[in-house]
């Protein structure tokens, strides 16, 4: 069985991020694709840099195909994202600060217009919190304060719902899952941004946990996180879990051995976080170790190929596959 027919046995969605290139040149990653999800997110192919490379310029055309693929096999598909401190096109730095909610506003209306009625749900605002950055309201100085202030999560999440009334809206951060300090921190802060949101009426269902976890590590995730979801149900929002892979930046070389921790470390974290009635959606940050943006932007220190997700560079699937299956 597939992990989308058994996701939809116990009423999850589950799937992965995609990546548009390979969608389109390469056939069996197509198929692979096809047959696991039940929804999709572009790993990259919706993040302003992609859409919008200069101020009067958008390019759909990856976005769209997509889009496309997932219609015509009856996926879902969500949007991320709207609203986040990187993977911005250059030109946005230059523009005057007076400019930025108004140019803000426009790519919101423009985007999740074009999708309106079509999207499960769109990552609205991105990775907003950073309590290191040290403001009251635990903001991260990201461009965005800067050029929009510190309204600009309520901007951006009043212009998507009414750009597109039916997506679910969603505020996705990392760092969330950890039995640690700063993880704590970082809940805490979430948590005040929610009602904050929520006293004011601000539209938004649902928080996505991105969920990029480390094998071995017996502080990755624990009841602190539980406490959190449970939190954010009282709020009356879903829980999304969005960007799941499981690294093994701090296991030895031997494979078997890898395979075996990172697969355990999936059964444990899903068997805890399924538990959570809230959480009706579960991707992974890609489906296949072919394309893990781990082995480009955080390698193993001896370079090994990452064995972070459920298939593996070839298509074939690994205990952690196995352990998905059982513990969905
Ligand atoms: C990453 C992509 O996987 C990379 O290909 C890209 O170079 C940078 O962004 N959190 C997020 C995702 O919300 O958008 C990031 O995706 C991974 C971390």
């Amino acid at each position: 069985h597939s992990l989308k027919a058994v996701g939809a046995t116990h009423g999850l969605l589950t799937g992965c991020a995609v990546n548009v290139r390979a969608l389109r040149d390469d056939k069996p990653y197509a198929g692979l694709v096809a047959s696991q999800s039940s929804i999709l997110v572009a790993e990259n192919a919706m993040k302003w840099q992609a859409l919008h490379p200069a101020p009067d310029t958008y390019t759909f055309e990856a976005a769209d195909g997509l889009i496309a693929f997932a219609e015509s096999h009856r996926i879902k598909i969500r949007g991320h994202n709207l609203c986040w401190h990187l993977y911005n096109p250059q030109w946005l730095s230059a523009i005057a600060p007076g400019q930025g909610s108004a140019v803000l506003r426009e790519h919101i209306e423009r985007v999740a217009g074009r999708y309106a009625g079509r999207m499960h749900s769109w990552d609205v605002v991105n990775e907003a919190i950073e309590p290191r950055d040290g403001r009251a309201d635990g903001l991260r100085n990201s461009p965005w304060l800067t050029l929009a202030g510190p309204d600009y999560i309520e901007l951006a999440f009043k212009t998507a719902r009414a750009a597109d009334p039916t997506a679910l809206l969603c505020y996705n951060d990392y760092g969330i899952e950890g039995e640690n300090e700063e993880a704590r921190r970082k809940r805490q802060a979430i948590l005040l941004l929610l009602h904050r949101l929520k006293t004011r009426a601000i539209p938004i269902d649902a928080v996505g946990i991105q969920c990029h976890l480390t094998a071995g590590n017996p502080n990755a995730f624990g009841p602190g996180l539980m406490d959190f979801l449970r939190e954010i149900r009282g709020m009356d929002l879903q829980v999304f879990l969005t960007e799941l892979d499981i690294n093994d930046r701090q296991l030895p070389a031997d494979q078997a051995t890898r395979d075996a921790a990172v697969a355990g470390t999936y059964a444990r974290f899903l068997d805890l976080v399924l538990t959570e009635p809230a959480v009706t959606c579960l991707l992974t940050w890609g489906i296949t170790d072919k394309y893990t943006w781990l082995n480009t932007e955080k390698a193993r220190p001896d370079h090994l190929p990452e064995r972070c997700l459920p298939f593996d560079a070839d298509y074939k699937p690994k205990p952690a596959f196995a352990a998905m299956r059982t513990s969905i």
